[in-house]
Order: C-alpha cells, then structure tokens, then sequence
C-alpha cells in the first residue's frame, strides 16, 4: 500500500487551486478535491490537475439509490480520478452498485473509501437524530466491515480508528485519516488530531492535510515536512 500525503486543496476558484499547485515544482503532490471545488469548477478542474501530473481524490461521498450511484461512479470513473468515496450508510447494496459503475471496461477502477460515522456526528447526534443507539466506535467498525464485504478498498476515518480498522478489516484495507496536525501548529476546528508522526506509528496509510498547508507561510516546506514525518 503506497504511503502518501493527500493535500486538501479546499479552495472556492480554478485560480487559487493553480496559484496554490504553481508553487509545487518538484514532486507533484496527490490532491483531495472537495465538494467545495469541484461544485464552482466542475469536472474541468479534476481534468486540469490531472494533466499537471497529480493524483486525485475526488471526494465527492456519493449516497443515493444503487442505481443512481452505479451510474454516478461510471461518469466518474471516466475522470480518471485515483481515489473516490460515498457514505457507507448507503447501504451494502449501494457499495456494491458503486464498485460496479466505478470499474472501467478494462477491469480497472479508482480506489473507492467508505465514509463511516462522519467525524461532526456524536454519540448524542446519531442517538437523536439518526436513532441509532449503537456506540459510535461499534457502528464505525460495523459500517467499515460492511464496506470491506461489499468490496471497497478502505474507509475514512480519524487518525485514532486507524489501528482498530485495520484489526478488523485486515492491514491491506485501506486507512484515509484526516484530522492532522503538527505539533507545534494549529488545531482549529478539528477535534480529534494526531500529527503525521503518529498518524504513521497507528498505520494510516494516506493522511489528508488542509490547512496546516495550504494555510502555511512555505507550503512547499510544509508538505515536505509532512512526507518526513509521515512516509520518511
Ligand atoms: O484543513 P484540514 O486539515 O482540517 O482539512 C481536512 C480535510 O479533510 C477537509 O477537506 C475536510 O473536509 C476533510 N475531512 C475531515 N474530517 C472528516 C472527513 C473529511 O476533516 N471526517
């Protein structure tokens, strides 16, 4: 399973992601495109990055009818991306309608990750709004292992679920951990962190990161910071 760093490239403009990505003149870095991007740029983007030579996770989280997601991922697929996802709630028969519509003529697909519990979903929310009255850990390695039985590739999931995700569902399931942060740096919003260091002692195999570099003075050195501590 390759280690990498998956840059967050949350941005709201063609022309802030390329004035971002320009300063990248060594190693291409893998870049996450979110909802945010892709809904003001539309698939262009996703064609643009991929010409300047990145990979891409698309992280769109598909969750409708298995009909509707099958067709969705197929258009997708289509993109070329190398990494895409959907809301595991969905449904194995979702998953497995995805996996369908994601897999190319020649038999080859994008990686395709579940998303469990989001991490802005509590024990209080899932329990009030969603009734269901599980704990929150036991739900998350309950959707994880319905993902690996439909046949998806990984989850995302926090930092700290990674070691457990992989002793339920095999090392070679796949672990996206957002939620990074360096040491010295700031946690904002997130809840939940752990620094590329210990993302890697837990066994994450790609970490996402946002803001600790794009919002960096050097987000050139802020990255390369990141592949030592993490892949190094
Ligand atoms: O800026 P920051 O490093 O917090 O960005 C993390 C990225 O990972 C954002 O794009 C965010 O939407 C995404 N993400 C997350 N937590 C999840 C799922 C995705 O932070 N549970």
């Amino acid at each position: 399973m390759g280690k990498d760093v998956i840059i967050a490239c949350d941005f709201d403009s063609a022309e802030k992601t390329f004035a971002f990505l320009d300063k990248f003149t060594g190693k291409k870095p893998f870049v996450k495109i979110g909802m945010e991007l892709y809904y003001a740029e539309g698939p262009s983007i996703v064609k643009e990055i991929k010409k300047r030579g990145h990979k891409i996770f698309l992280d769109l989280k598909l969750h409708d009818i298995p009909n509707t997601v099958k067709k969705g991922m197929a258009v997708l697929s289509r993109l070329d991306v190398d990494m895409t996802n959907l809301h595991a709630a969905g449904t194995k028969r979702m998953m497995e309608a995805a996996i369908e519509g994601l897999t190319r003529p020649d038999g080859t697909r994008p990686l395709l990750i579940a998303v469990t519990q989001l991490t802005s979903t509590d024990q209080e929310s899932m329990e009030n709004d969603l009734l269901i009255k599980a704990p929150i850990d036991e739900v998350v390695m309950h959707y994880a292992s319905c993902a690996r039985d439909a046949g998806l590739d990984g989850v995302v999931c926090s930092p700290l679920e990674a070691g457990k995700v992989h002793a339920r569902c095999g090392e070679g399931f796949v672990t996206v951990t957002p939620g990074v942060r360096f040491a010295d740096g700031d946690v904002g919003d997130q809840k939940r962190v752990m620094t590329p260091a210990e993302a890697k002692k837990i066994g994450s195999d790609y970490i996402v990161v946002g803001r600790p570099i794009t919002a960096a003075d050097d987000p050139v050195a802020a990255y390369e910071r990141c592949c030592r501590e993490f892949i190094d």
